[in-house]
Protein backbone atom coordinates (compact mmCIF):
# COMPACT_ATOMS: atom_id res chain seq x y z
CA UNK A 1 0.00 0.00 0.00
CA UNK A 2 1.12 3.70 -1.10
CA UNK A 3 -0.15 6.96 0.36
CA UNK A 4 1.06 10.41 -0.50
CA UNK A 5 0.02 13.35 -0.10
CA UNK A 6 0.94 16.86 -1.79
CA UNK A 7 0.18 20.09 -1.97
CA UNK A 8 1.59 23.34 -3.75
CA UNK A 9 0.66 25.68 -6.61
CA UNK A 10 -2.64 26.74 -8.30
CA UNK A 11 -5.09 24.37 -6.71
CA UNK A 12 -3.45 24.80 -3.26
CA UNK A 13 -6.39 27.92 -2.70
CA UNK A 14 -9.75 26.09 -4.18
CA UNK A 15 -8.94 22.73 -2.41
CA UNK A 16 -8.15 24.58 0.63
CA UNK A 17 -11.59 26.19 0.69
CA UNK A 18 -13.54 22.91 0.59
CA UNK A 19 -14.86 22.42 4.26
CA UNK A 20 -14.68 18.69 5.94
CA UNK A 21 -18.56 18.19 4.94
CA UNK A 22 -17.11 18.49 1.03
CA UNK A 23 -14.27 16.00 1.27
CA UNK A 24 -14.89 13.84 -1.34
CA UNK A 25 -13.05 9.98 -1.48
CA UNK A 26 -13.42 8.88 -4.90
CA UNK A 27 -12.23 5.35 -5.73
CA UNK A 28 -11.09 3.53 -8.88
CA UNK A 29 -11.54 -0.09 -9.35
CA UNK A 30 -9.48 -1.20 -12.68
CA UNK A 31 -7.07 2.01 -12.04
CA UNK A 32 -4.33 0.32 -13.62
CA UNK A 33 -6.09 -0.13 -16.92
CA UNK A 34 -5.86 1.92 -19.89
CA UNK A 35 -9.03 3.84 -19.14
CA UNK A 36 -7.99 3.42 -15.19
CA UNK A 37 -4.71 5.63 -15.61
CA UNK A 38 -5.61 8.45 -17.39
CA UNK A 39 -8.78 8.68 -15.51
CA UNK A 40 -6.88 8.48 -12.01
CA UNK A 41 -4.44 11.44 -13.40
CA UNK A 42 -7.76 13.67 -14.24
CA UNK A 43 -9.12 12.74 -10.85
CA UNK A 44 -6.02 13.89 -9.32
CA UNK A 45 -6.51 17.36 -10.84
CA UNK A 46 -9.59 18.05 -9.64
CA UNK A 47 -10.02 19.98 -6.76
CA UNK A 48 -13.18 19.26 -5.54
CA UNK A 49 -11.39 15.56 -4.89
CA UNK A 50 -9.45 14.92 -1.26
CA UNK A 51 -8.76 11.47 -1.15
CA UNK A 52 -8.62 9.33 -3.97
CA UNK A 53 -8.12 5.27 -3.72
CA UNK A 54 -7.23 3.13 -6.65
CA UNK A 55 -7.48 -0.98 -7.21
CA UNK A 56 -6.63 -2.54 -9.77
CA UNK A 57 -5.75 -6.58 -9.66
CA UNK A 58 -1.99 -5.16 -10.57
CA UNK A 59 -0.36 -2.17 -10.43
CA UNK A 60 -2.50 -0.16 -8.58
CA UNK A 61 -0.41 0.90 -6.23
CA UNK A 62 2.47 1.61 -9.08
CA UNK A 63 0.08 4.49 -10.22
CA UNK A 64 -1.08 5.86 -7.10
CA UNK A 65 2.99 6.44 -5.96
CA UNK A 66 2.89 8.10 -9.79
CA UNK A 67 0.13 10.33 -8.92
CA UNK A 68 0.87 11.29 -5.86
CA UNK A 69 3.85 13.27 -7.12
CA UNK A 70 1.27 16.00 -9.04
CA UNK A 71 1.16 19.04 -6.62
CA UNK A 72 -2.82 19.10 -5.89
CA UNK A 73 -3.94 18.76 -2.55
CA UNK A 74 -5.55 15.01 -2.22
CA UNK A 75 -4.19 12.27 -0.86
CA UNK A 76 -3.32 9.19 -3.64
CA UNK A 77 -3.69 5.42 -1.93
CA UNK A 78 -3.19 2.16 -4.17
CA UNK A 79 -4.08 -1.20 -3.53
CA UNK A 80 -3.85 -4.94 -4.44
CA UNK A 81 -5.86 -7.67 -4.27
CA UNK A 82 -4.48 -8.58 -0.29
CA UNK A 83 -7.63 -9.86 1.78
CA UNK A 84 -8.24 -5.99 2.93
CA UNK A 85 -7.17 -4.13 -0.03
CA UNK A 86 -10.18 -3.90 -1.92
CA UNK A 87 -12.22 -3.05 1.07
CA UNK A 88 -9.73 -0.35 2.20
CA UNK A 89 -9.94 0.95 -1.20
CA UNK A 90 -13.89 1.34 -0.79
CA UNK A 91 -14.76 2.56 2.50
CA UNK A 92 -15.97 5.86 2.80
CA UNK A 93 -16.47 6.16 -0.79
CA UNK A 94 -18.71 8.86 -2.28
CA UNK A 95 -17.80 7.79 -5.98
CA UNK A 96 -16.78 4.14 -7.18
CA UNK A 97 -15.73 4.80 -10.65
CA UNK A 98 -15.50 1.30 -12.16
CA UNK A 99 -13.66 0.89 -15.28
CA UNK A 100 -12.06 -3.17 -14.59
CA UNK A 101 -12.87 -5.37 -17.26
CA UNK A 102 -11.52 -6.34 -20.97
CA UNK A 103 -11.91 -4.36 -23.97
CA UNK A 104 -12.75 -5.18 -27.40
CA UNK A 105 -10.77 -6.65 -30.10
CA UNK A 106 -11.54 -5.86 -34.06
CA UNK A 107 -14.84 -7.99 -35.16
CA UNK A 108 -16.22 -8.36 -31.23
CA UNK A 109 -19.39 -6.75 -30.31
CA UNK A 110 -19.54 -5.54 -26.32
CA UNK A 111 -21.92 -8.40 -25.45
CA UNK A 112 -18.79 -10.79 -26.53
CA UNK A 113 -17.13 -9.03 -23.41
CA UNK A 114 -19.94 -10.20 -21.12
CA UNK A 115 -18.37 -13.80 -19.95
CA UNK A 116 -15.25 -12.01 -19.09
CA UNK A 117 -16.86 -8.54 -17.22
CA UNK A 118 -19.89 -9.85 -15.96
CA UNK A 119 -18.12 -12.30 -13.16
CA UNK A 120 -15.66 -9.14 -12.54
CA UNK A 121 -18.07 -6.64 -12.36
CA UNK A 122 -20.68 -8.78 -10.37
CA UNK A 123 -17.60 -9.22 -7.62
CA UNK A 124 -16.69 -5.69 -7.26
CA UNK A 125 -20.11 -5.22 -6.44
CA UNK A 126 -20.59 -7.27 -4.32
CA UNK A 127 -17.61 -5.69 -2.28
CA UNK A 128 -18.92 -1.86 -3.06
CA UNK A 129 -22.45 -3.34 -1.74
CA UNK A 130 -20.41 -4.30 1.87
CA UNK A 131 -17.61 -1.74 2.27
CA UNK A 132 -19.24 1.84 0.54
CA UNK A 133 -23.26 0.59 0.12
CA UNK A 134 -23.96 4.39 0.11
CA UNK A 135 -21.37 5.53 -3.02
CA UNK A 136 -22.32 6.51 -5.75
CA UNK A 137 -21.15 3.55 -8.36
CA UNK A 138 -20.21 4.41 -12.26
CA UNK A 139 -20.26 1.45 -14.30
CA UNK A 140 -17.85 1.68 -17.14
CA UNK A 141 -16.91 -1.79 -17.90
CA UNK A 142 -18.57 -3.06 -20.82
CA UNK A 143 -21.35 -4.19 -21.40
CA UNK A 144 -22.91 -1.53 -19.88
CA UNK A 145 -26.13 -2.32 -20.72
CA UNK A 146 -25.96 -5.80 -18.71
CA UNK A 147 -23.43 -4.83 -16.11
CA UNK A 148 -25.45 -1.86 -15.08
CA UNK A 149 -27.81 -4.53 -13.89
CA UNK A 150 -25.45 -7.14 -12.44
CA UNK A 151 -24.64 -4.47 -10.26
CA UNK A 152 -27.76 -3.39 -9.35
CA UNK A 153 -28.99 -7.30 -8.49
CA UNK A 154 -25.93 -7.55 -6.08
CA UNK A 155 -26.99 -4.49 -4.17
CA UNK A 156 -30.58 -5.62 -4.41
CA UNK A 157 -29.58 -9.38 -3.25
CA UNK A 158 -27.88 -7.34 -0.34
CA UNK A 159 -30.54 -5.11 0.78
CA UNK A 160 -28.30 -2.22 0.31
CA UNK A 161 -29.85 -1.48 -3.86
CA UNK A 162 -30.01 2.65 -3.75
CA UNK A 163 -31.61 3.11 -7.63
CA UNK A 164 -30.68 7.03 -7.39
CA UNK A 165 -26.70 6.25 -6.73
CA UNK A 166 -26.11 3.66 -9.68
CA UNK A 167 -24.95 5.11 -13.05
CA UNK A 168 -23.72 3.31 -16.29
CA UNK A 169 -21.49 6.44 -17.38
CA UNK A 170 -22.74 6.88 -21.17
CA UNK A 171 -20.90 10.61 -21.25
CA UNK A 172 -18.91 9.38 -24.62
CA UNK A 173 -21.93 8.91 -26.47
CA UNK A 174 -23.03 12.51 -26.31
CA UNK A 175 -19.21 13.74 -25.90
CA UNK A 176 -18.92 11.97 -29.47
CA UNK A 177 -21.92 13.01 -30.72
CA UNK A 178 -21.40 16.62 -30.00
CA UNK A 179 -17.58 16.38 -31.64
CA UNK A 180 -19.19 14.68 -34.84
CA UNK A 181 -21.96 16.70 -35.32
CA UNK A 182 -19.49 20.01 -35.29
CA UNK A 183 -17.54 18.23 -37.83
CA UNK A 184 -20.27 17.87 -40.16
CA UNK A 185 -21.53 21.64 -40.05
CA UNK A 186 -18.14 23.17 -39.54
CA UNK A 187 -18.67 24.24 -35.95
CA UNK A 188 -17.20 24.85 -32.18
CA UNK A 189 -18.12 21.36 -30.48
CA UNK A 190 -18.55 23.51 -27.37
CA UNK A 191 -21.65 25.18 -28.84
CA UNK A 192 -23.13 21.61 -30.07
CA UNK A 193 -25.40 19.19 -27.86
CA UNK A 194 -27.18 16.25 -29.07
CA UNK A 195 -28.96 14.14 -26.65
CA UNK A 196 -28.32 10.84 -27.09
CA UNK A 197 -31.07 8.23 -24.89
CA UNK A 198 -31.10 4.40 -25.31
CA UNK A 199 -27.86 2.11 -24.06
CA UNK A 200 -24.55 1.72 -25.06
CA UNK A 201 -23.88 -0.50 -27.70
CA UNK A 202 -24.58 -0.44 -31.62
CA UNK A 203 -28.54 0.00 -31.79
CA UNK A 204 -29.06 0.93 -28.46
CA UNK A 205 -27.38 4.40 -29.25
CA UNK A 206 -29.95 6.26 -30.21
CA UNK A 207 -29.28 9.89 -30.99
CA UNK A 208 -31.97 12.74 -31.13
CA UNK A 209 -30.43 15.03 -33.92
CA UNK A 210 -33.85 16.59 -34.25
CA UNK A 211 -33.54 18.03 -30.61
CA UNK A 212 -30.10 19.54 -31.86
CA UNK A 213 -29.28 22.86 -33.05
CA UNK A 214 -29.07 20.87 -36.83
CA UNK A 215 -32.83 19.43 -37.02
CA UNK A 216 -31.85 20.03 -41.05
CA UNK A 217 -29.90 17.55 -41.09
CA UNK A 218 -31.35 14.81 -43.15
CA UNK A 219 -31.24 11.89 -45.65
CA UNK A 220 -27.80 10.18 -46.73
CA UNK A 221 -25.79 13.04 -44.18
CA UNK A 222 -27.92 12.12 -41.21
CA UNK A 223 -27.73 8.52 -42.17
CA UNK A 224 -24.10 8.31 -41.85
CA UNK A 225 -23.84 11.04 -38.80
CA UNK A 226 -26.48 8.73 -36.77
CA UNK A 227 -24.04 5.85 -38.00
CA UNK A 228 -21.17 7.32 -36.89
CA UNK A 229 -22.16 7.98 -33.12
CA UNK A 230 -23.93 4.83 -32.70
CA UNK A 231 -20.59 3.25 -33.85
CA UNK A 232 -17.91 5.67 -32.63
CA UNK A 233 -16.26 3.22 -30.46
CA UNK A 234 -15.70 0.83 -33.52
CA UNK A 235 -13.89 3.70 -35.26
CA UNK A 236 -11.18 3.49 -32.80
CA UNK A 237 -11.23 -0.09 -31.74
CA UNK A 238 -10.63 -0.75 -35.84
CA UNK A 239 -7.53 2.03 -35.67
CA UNK A 240 -5.92 0.23 -32.22
CA UNK A 241 -5.82 -2.93 -34.35
CA UNK A 242 -5.63 -5.20 -31.16
CA UNK A 243 -4.90 -2.66 -28.50
CA UNK A 244 -8.21 -2.56 -27.04
CA UNK A 245 -11.02 0.47 -27.36
CA UNK A 246 -11.52 4.24 -26.63
CA UNK A 247 -9.22 5.21 -23.22
CA UNK A 248 -8.44 8.24 -23.29
CA UNK A 249 -11.66 10.01 -24.67
CA UNK A 250 -13.48 7.38 -22.50
CA UNK A 251 -10.89 8.70 -19.06
CA UNK A 252 -12.04 12.35 -20.24
CA UNK A 253 -16.38 11.51 -20.71
CA UNK A 254 -15.49 9.14 -17.07
CA UNK A 255 -14.35 12.36 -15.49
CA UNK A 256 -16.75 14.64 -16.59
CA UNK A 257 -19.46 12.93 -15.11
CA UNK A 258 -17.46 12.42 -11.95
CA UNK A 259 -17.00 16.27 -11.87
CA UNK A 260 -20.83 16.68 -12.46
CA UNK A 261 -21.39 14.24 -9.49
CA UNK A 262 -19.60 16.00 -7.24
CA UNK A 263 -20.87 19.26 -8.30
CA UNK A 264 -24.10 18.35 -7.46
CA UNK A 265 -23.46 17.08 -3.85
CA UNK A 266 -21.54 20.20 -2.93
CA UNK A 267 -25.04 22.34 -4.05
CA UNK A 268 -24.72 23.00 -7.68
CA UNK A 269 -28.23 23.20 -9.37
CA UNK A 270 -29.35 22.12 -12.44
CA UNK A 271 -26.20 19.81 -13.30
CA UNK A 272 -27.46 17.60 -16.11
CA UNK A 273 -25.95 14.44 -17.75
CA UNK A 274 -26.67 11.50 -20.16
CA UNK A 275 -26.46 8.72 -18.13
CA UNK A 276 -27.55 4.92 -18.33
CA UNK A 277 -30.27 4.39 -14.87
CA UNK A 278 -33.04 2.56 -13.03
CA UNK A 279 -36.04 4.59 -15.24
CA UNK A 280 -39.22 4.72 -15.13
CA UNK A 281 -39.41 5.63 -18.68
CA UNK A 282 -39.71 2.17 -20.55
CA UNK A 283 -40.59 0.05 -17.22
CA UNK A 284 -44.52 -0.44 -19.23
CA UNK A 285 -42.42 -2.40 -21.69
CA UNK A 286 -40.20 -4.42 -18.98
CA UNK A 287 -37.74 -2.11 -19.36
CA UNK A 288 -35.97 -0.89 -16.32
CA UNK A 289 -32.93 0.49 -17.18
CA UNK A 290 -32.95 3.47 -19.85
CA UNK A 291 -30.14 6.46 -20.74
CA UNK A 292 -31.55 9.76 -21.19
CA UNK A 293 -30.60 13.24 -19.82
CA UNK A 294 -30.93 13.48 -15.56
CA UNK A 295 -30.38 15.89 -13.36
CA UNK A 296 -28.10 15.41 -10.54
CA UNK A 297 -28.59 16.17 -6.80
CA UNK A 298 -26.66 15.81 -3.52
CA UNK A 299 -28.62 12.12 -3.45
CA UNK A 300 -27.72 10.82 -6.80
CA UNK A 301 -30.50 10.93 -9.46
CA UNK A 302 -32.73 14.09 -9.01
CA UNK A 303 -34.96 13.66 -11.89
CA UNK A 304 -34.98 12.10 -14.98
CA UNK A 305 -35.91 13.67 -17.64
CA UNK A 306 -38.15 12.26 -20.42
CA UNK A 307 -37.47 11.43 -24.16
CA UNK A 308 -38.82 14.92 -25.40
CA UNK A 309 -40.27 15.11 -28.51
CA UNK A 310 -39.26 12.66 -31.30
CA UNK A 311 -39.36 12.91 -35.33
CA UNK A 312 -40.84 9.42 -37.04
CA UNK A 313 -37.26 8.55 -37.96
CA UNK A 314 -36.06 8.43 -34.26
CA UNK A 315 -39.00 6.52 -33.64
CA UNK A 316 -37.80 4.02 -35.38
CA UNK A 317 -34.55 4.11 -33.72
CA UNK A 318 -35.97 3.92 -30.70
CA UNK A 319 -37.82 0.86 -31.79
CA UNK A 320 -34.63 -1.17 -32.48
CA UNK A 321 -32.75 0.26 -29.15
CA UNK A 322 -35.54 -1.24 -27.10
CA UNK A 323 -35.90 -4.60 -28.23
CA UNK A 324 -31.74 -5.25 -27.48
CA UNK A 325 -32.20 -3.24 -24.20
CA UNK A 326 -34.59 -5.51 -23.15
CA UNK A 327 -32.00 -8.66 -23.74
CA UNK A 328 -29.35 -7.07 -22.76
CA UNK A 329 -30.72 -6.18 -19.39
CA UNK A 330 -32.21 -9.70 -18.58
CA UNK A 331 -29.11 -11.18 -19.50
CA UNK A 332 -27.35 -9.35 -16.83
CA UNK A 333 -30.09 -10.21 -14.11
CA UNK A 334 -30.28 -13.84 -15.26
CA UNK A 335 -26.39 -14.02 -14.94
CA UNK A 336 -26.88 -12.60 -10.64
CA UNK A 337 -29.23 -15.15 -10.46
CA UNK A 338 -27.59 -17.95 -11.84
CA UNK A 339 -24.24 -16.86 -10.48
CA UNK A 340 -24.87 -15.14 -7.00
P1 LIG B 1 -7.71 -2.44 -19.89
O1 LIG B 1 -7.53 -3.90 -20.14
O2 LIG B 1 -6.68 -1.51 -20.42
O3 LIG B 1 -7.82 -2.17 -18.34
C1 LIG B 1 -8.65 -2.91 -17.51
C2 LIG B 1 -8.04 -2.97 -16.13
O4 LIG B 1 -8.94 -3.71 -15.30
C3 LIG B 1 -6.68 -3.69 -16.09
O5 LIG B 1 -5.73 -2.88 -15.45
C4 LIG B 1 -6.96 -4.94 -15.29
O6 LIG B 1 -5.87 -5.38 -14.49
C5 LIG B 1 -8.13 -4.48 -14.42
N1 LIG B 1 -8.92 -5.56 -13.86
C6 LIG B 1 -9.31 -6.73 -14.44
N2 LIG B 1 -10.02 -7.47 -13.56
C7 LIG B 1 -10.09 -6.73 -12.42
C8 LIG B 1 -10.69 -6.95 -11.16
N3 LIG B 1 -11.35 -8.08 -10.88
N4 LIG B 1 -10.57 -6.00 -10.23
C9 LIG B 1 -9.90 -4.84 -10.50
N5 LIG B 1 -9.31 -4.59 -11.67
C10 LIG B 1 -9.41 -5.52 -12.62
O7 LIG B 1 -9.16 -2.05 -20.46
P2 LIG B 1 -9.73 -0.57 -20.70
O8 LIG B 1 -9.42 -0.14 -22.07
O9 LIG B 1 -9.37 0.29 -19.55
O10 LIG B 1 -11.32 -0.87 -20.69
C11 LIG B 1 -11.96 -1.28 -19.51
C12 LIG B 1 -13.44 -1.52 -19.75
O11 LIG B 1 -14.11 -0.29 -20.08
C13 LIG B 1 -13.74 -2.47 -20.91
O12 LIG B 1 -14.76 -3.35 -20.54
C14 LIG B 1 -14.23 -1.54 -22.01
O13 LIG B 1 -15.07 -2.18 -22.92
C15 LIG B 1 -14.96 -0.50 -21.21
N6 LIG B 1 -15.21 0.78 -21.87
C16 LIG B 1 -16.39 1.41 -21.65
C17 LIG B 1 -16.68 2.63 -22.21
C18 LIG B 1 -17.98 3.31 -21.96
O14 LIG B 1 -18.32 4.25 -22.69
N7 LIG B 1 -18.73 2.96 -20.94
C19 LIG B 1 -15.72 3.23 -23.06
C20 LIG B 1 -14.52 2.58 -23.28
C21 LIG B 1 -14.27 1.35 -22.67
C1 LIG C 1 -16.76 2.87 -26.59
O1 LIG C 1 -17.88 3.29 -26.87
O2 LIG C 1 -15.72 3.38 -27.06
C2 LIG C 1 -16.61 1.77 -25.58
O3 LIG C 1 -17.83 1.22 -25.24
C3 LIG C 1 -15.60 0.76 -25.95
C4 LIG C 1 -15.99 -0.10 -27.11
O4 LIG C 1 -15.91 -1.33 -26.98
O5 LIG C 1 -16.32 0.42 -28.17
Amino acid sequence: MFAARQSFGVFQKRAFSASARQASKVTVLGAAGGIGQPLSLLMKLNPRVTQLALYDIRGGPGVAADLSHINTNSTVTGYDPTPSGLKEALTGSEIVLIPAGVPRKPGMTRDDLFNTNASIVRDLAKAAADAAPNANILVISNPVNSTVPIVSEVFKSKGVYNPKRLFGVTTLDVVRASRFISQVKSTDPANEAVPVVGGHSGVTIVPLLSQSNHADIEGEARDALVNRIQFGGDEVVKAKDGAGSATLSMAFAGARFAESLLKAAQGVKGVIEPTFVDSPLYKDQGIDFFASRVELGPEGVEKILPVGEVNAYEEKLLEAALGDLKKNIKKGVDFVAQNP
